[in-house]
């Protein structure tokens, strides 16, 4: 019998349960900060232990706030990956940096005595924060008087790791002493009731975070620290649906990519942006208002694509009989996602692996199987089909169902599964004739 050499180990390989109910996923780094769409590190972390054993390179095309970096690295891996969104480049520098903590604790020292130091100054006028218009409207004045002031005592920290751990700090501390919902990734103020009895304070909610993220810090730091050759994360910020500069990463040199591509476009799915906006203007990072638009799906198509998938063909084309304008944006996002595949499928290497974890969401009542839609991608640049690992999300509240993935647009749940693909490149053919227990195998 002729073998193809996916006659493979994975197979047999004992997966166990994908759902990780009632663990923490805020232990080491991961305690950073929130993030919509995080990926919890239990799922990067199985996937890098059944399939990253001899890894020496992971690659995140969309890295956020790096979650699939940081067990990476715990695991002696290099690692690299990119994020058009400013904050989240910066979480996930922060989260992946090995910075002294001698140094660390002398800043938070720092922190203290200003904090204990502070008298009120107020600001005369309210600063300008380019990115935020109505600053008042945001942040109560006594508020922005603190962050301004808190701004100011960041910049004298001159360590770079030492300052990022403070970035993302401040970024959180932002976040909740806005007057918006912080239980909301778009910003919405809060109600005038609300607003009246909210009284902030800002250093500290400030305290709070620094001493949560030491913990973790101390913790990663402990584990990173005991390999010989420390491993190294490079944060990018390329698109790879234009491409990937050689510059960065050369082609098939990645072992092993383990990502979760946003789940549609930023309109009608997560609006990182505007999640981000806030902070990333107070932190002075580049474009903080404008990203949405170049992200995945971000410009709709103006005329429909044939994809080399029947079953996401299908789904958009019910679309397309209910709504015309849905179907063009839902085509432009598999657009990208296909053209962004086509890119990273060139930078692994023969017999690497590309885990992607997706959600197939529900558009006009149709669901879109992102999941089918990966595995025909990869399978279009000469991938083959490794496994796919179906997850239940807890805490939700709709009851689950059981979803197969070939059963296209019928049923409901869509969101509270996601999907584990794994796909892995064709050998080398040179390696592939060489292989020497592939009869051994037969
Ligand atoms: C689901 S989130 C990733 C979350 C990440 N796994 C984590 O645990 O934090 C998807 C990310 O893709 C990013 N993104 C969307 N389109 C992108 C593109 N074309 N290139 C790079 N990043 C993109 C978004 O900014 C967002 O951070």
């Amino acid at each position: 019998m002729q073998l193809t050499f996916l006659e493979k180990p994975e197979s047999r390989i004992e997966t166990g349960d994908w759902t990780f109910n009632g663990v923490s996923t805020r232990e080491l780094t991961h305690c950073y900060h929130d993030y919509p769409a995080r990926m919890i590190p239990q799922v990067a972390g199985k996937i890098l232990d059944l399939f990253g054993h001899d890894a020496k390179l992971l690659f995140d095309p969309y890295l956020g706030t790096g979650t699939s970096l940081v067990e990476g690295m715990i695991r002696g891996i290099n690692v690299a990956g990119t994020d058009l969104n400013p904050l989240a480049r910066l979480i996930a520098r922060a989260k992946t940096s090995v910075p002294d903590l001698r140094l660390v604790d002398r800043h938070i020292g720092k922190f203290n005595k200003f904090v204990f130091d502070y008298t009120p100054s107020p600001l005369v006028v309210s600063p300008t924060i380019q990115g935020v218009s109505r600053l008042e409207f945001w942040f109560k004045k006594g508020v922005i008087e603190k962050l301004y002031r808190l701004r100011e005592f960041m910049q004298s920290v001159e360590d770079a790791s030492s300052r990022l751990f403070f970035q993302v700090a401040f970024s959180e501390t932002i976040r909740e002493s806005s007057n918006t919902r912080n239980d909301e990734f778009k910003l919405y103020r809060y109600d005038a009731a609300k607003l009246a009895a909210f009284n902030p304070d800002v250093f500290t909610i400030m305290s709070r975070k620094l001493q949560r993220n030491r913990a973790g810090l101390e913790k990663y730091l402990f584990i990173i620290k005991n390999f010989k050759n420390a491993p190294v994360a490079n944060v990018y910020d390329f698109n790879t649906v234009m491409g990937i500069p050689q510059e960065y990463i050369t082609p098939a040199t990645v072992d092993i990519v383990v990502t979760s591509p946003p789940y549609g476009d930023s309109h009608t799915t997560v609006a990182y942006g505007q999640y981000s906006r806030l902070s990333a203007a107070w932190l002075e990072l580049k474009e903080p208002d404008k990203i949405d638009r170049k992200l995945m799906g971000g410009v709709a198509a103006k005329k429909g694509t044939r994809f080399n998938s029947n079953a996401l063909n299908s789904a958009i084309e019910r679309i397309y009989t209910i709504d015309k304008k849905r179907a063009l944006e839902v085509s432009a996002f598999y657009s990208d996602l296909l053209a962004s595949i086509s890119n990273v499928a060139q930078i692994i290497k023969p017999m690497g692996y590309a885990c992607y974890v997706v959600g197939n969401r529900k558009v006009k009542g149709v669901v879109l199987p992102t999941d089918i839609a990966v595995k025909d991608f990869f399978e279009s640049c000469g991938f083959e089909y490794v496994n796919t690992f179906m997850r239940s999300i807890p805490n939700k509240r709709m009851p689950l169902k059981n979803s197969p993935t070939n059963a296209i647009g019928v049923l409901d749940s869509t969101m509270t599964q996601e999907y584990i693909v794994v796909m892995r490149r064709a050998p080398a053919r040179s390696v592939f004739f060489r292989l020497p227990n592939t009869s051994a195998r037969a």
